[in-house]
């Protein structure tokens, strides 16, 4: 099943190939690292990769530090709100279907802190600052799964919204970053798909499934809108971001891209967007939309969303319960490094 994109531009995956092409060019340059940051700012004005051997500036660094851990952490506590749903999937297939893709969100979170960890940061402080709240995730996350539909919503809106978010970190200044980027846009496409392909099935089911994909639509609308940040009048970080080449367009304008694209696919799933006011603006040539409400994004973000206190308390029981697993990985670890020591 093909999904319309927003008219006239490239598909989200051509774009991704793209960048690909582009990043395996970046590597192949000749241009020799060098201790000052004159380097750093070349490589950046030339579209070039600045890599982990170069030297860069500490707020780059820093910056991307933060948005990388709060990526990875998005990845790993996004598991959750899906996962609630495995055990009750309708069907051995919608079963393995959602075991895949929430296997793939942990995937995700691994390539992430590994790109953090190349600017000299360990994991396990990373995840250390998650569990006591001083970094945070995707507030996307703290809305709860209450119907099977929201399974779907999430794939189509969420994940849709995550690579219109993500597509253009491909293109990201730092080169560990923009690789990890790519595989990852790679599997958020197939997890739209999958999520537009369960809510086309139940939208053509009986009155009572075409109610719960319509219900879960409504309440993950303007959420999923809230995903792009505060709007540019309020974004504290997008310039100095945006000449390092680590972000590429604003808040406002990711939130449009994702507006267009799927006004589109919801009228071939033939579900409303609640959105009184969604009109084509053929001056503007977008869609005209409603904001979500910024104040509720701020509140989530500072812990009261409807989950907040669930998700974490459920992280740090993971970490907790899990904590013999690590120790049995690490102790079999030691042995295998002995038994080679001996065997050389
Ligand atoms: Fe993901
Ligand atoms: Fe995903």
């Amino acid at each position: 099943m093909v999904l319309p994109e927003e008219p006239g531009a490239r598909s989200l995956l051509d774009q991704v190939a793209e960048a690909e092409r582009d990043l395996i060019a970046a590597s192949r340059r000749a241009a020799p690292s060098s201790d000052d940051l004159e380097y750093f700012d070349a490589v950046i004005a030339d579209d070039g990769k600045i890599e982990p051997r170069d030297v860069m500036p500490e707020a780059y660094r820093k910056t991307l530090i933060r948005q990388i851990a709060q990526h990875a952490h998005s990845e790993i506590i996004g598991m959750q709100p899906e996962g609630n749903w495995i055990s009750r999937a309708p069907s051995l297939a919608r079963k393995a279907i959602l075991l895949a893709k929430v296997q793939d969100e942990a995937g995700h979170g691994l390539y992430l802190y590994a790109a953090a960890e190349t600017l000299g940061v360990d994991r396990s402080d990373l995840y250390e600052q998650l569990l006591s709240g001083r970094q945070k995730y995707s507030s996307i996350f703290n809305y709860p799964t209450v119907t099977w539909a929201d399974v779907g919503v999430i794939g189509w809106l969420v994940d849709g919204a995550a690579i219109v978010n993500q597509v253009p970190l491909c293109r990201c200044s730092y080169g560990p970053y923009a690789r990890a980027m790519i595989r990852v846009c790679k599997e958020e496409s197939f997890h739209q798909r999958q999520g537009f392909q369960s809510l086309y099935v139940l939208a053509r089911g009986t009155p009572k499934q075409r109610a719960m994909a319509q219900d879960a639509v409504n309440r993950w609308w303007y959420p999923s809108l809230a995903m792009f940040g505060p709007p540019d009048s309020d974004s504290t970080h997008s310039e100095q971001s945006m000449e390092w080449k680590i972000k590429r367009y604003s808040n406002d304008e990711l939130r449009q891209k994702f507006v267009d694209m799927t006004v589109e696919q919801a009228k071939i799933l033939d579900l409303e967007l609640p959105d009184a006011d969604l009109t084509w603006n053929a001056e503007r040539g977008h869609y005209d939309y409603t904001q979500p409400d910024y104040d509720e994004l701020m509140r989530v973000i500072k812990g009261n969303g409807p989950c907040n206190r669930q998700r974490m308390a459920s992280r740090r029981s993971a970490v907790s319960e899990g904590t013999w697993v690590t120790e049995a990985a690490k102790a079999y670890a030691v042995k295998q490094s002995e038994r080679m020591e001996t065997a050389a």
